[in-house]
């Protein structure tokens, strides 16, 4: 199995960040990926394989309740567990800092991200119609307790 780490996200780690989310479906910019890492609630995370970057994960933290507002794993580094391990390690850092309960959005359609969630014991909580746009796709929002 290849060797990755993932760990808290640093400002050296923005290019990498974002290559990865230019290349996913509702990506963010690089001025996403920032203001995120920045923001007070932001908590950010990132994994490196052998040719760098190769999963983001940006997270919100208030009170005790924690929101993944971004998952993505570079193409060719997928169904390796990266995003997994990603997850994990947020997890368990917002558990850390005194997350009782995280929440999710995801694209109805999203099987890869749904059975993912579902794996690491995510269950859905309700749905908002017509959230996402181009393509239109309801939102099934997911919840952990932790
Ligand atoms: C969703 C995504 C982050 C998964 O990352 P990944 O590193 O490939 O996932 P992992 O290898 O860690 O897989 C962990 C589990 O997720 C599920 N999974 C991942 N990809 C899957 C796929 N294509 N089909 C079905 N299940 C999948 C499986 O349960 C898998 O466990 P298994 O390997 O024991 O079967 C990745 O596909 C991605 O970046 N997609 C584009 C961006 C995106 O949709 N982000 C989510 C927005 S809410």
């Amino acid at each position: 199995m290849e060797e990755f780490a993932s760990r808290p996200m640093g400002a050296q780690d923005i290019p990498g960040a974002s290559a990865i989310e230019a290349s996913v479906p509702d990506g963010w910019s690089e001025r996403g990926v920032a203001d995120a890492l920045s923001s007070p609630a932001g908590r950010c995370f990132i994994a490196h394989d052998a040719r760098g970057a190769a999963g983001f994960c940006a997270c919100t933290l208030a009170g005790g309740e924690a929101n993944i507002d971004a998952v993505s794993v570079r193409a060719d580094a997928r169904r390796k567990g990266v995003g997994e391990g990603l997850l994990r390690t947020a997890l368990r850092a917002l558990k850390e800092e005194g997350a009782s309960e995280v929440f999710l959005e995801v694209r109805s359609e999203n099987t890869p991200a749904i059975r993912l969630y579902e794996k690491l014991g995510f269950s859905p909580v309700g749905v908002r119609r017509g959230f996402y746009k181009d393509p239109p796709d309801d939102a099934v929002v997911m919840k952990k307790e932790l």
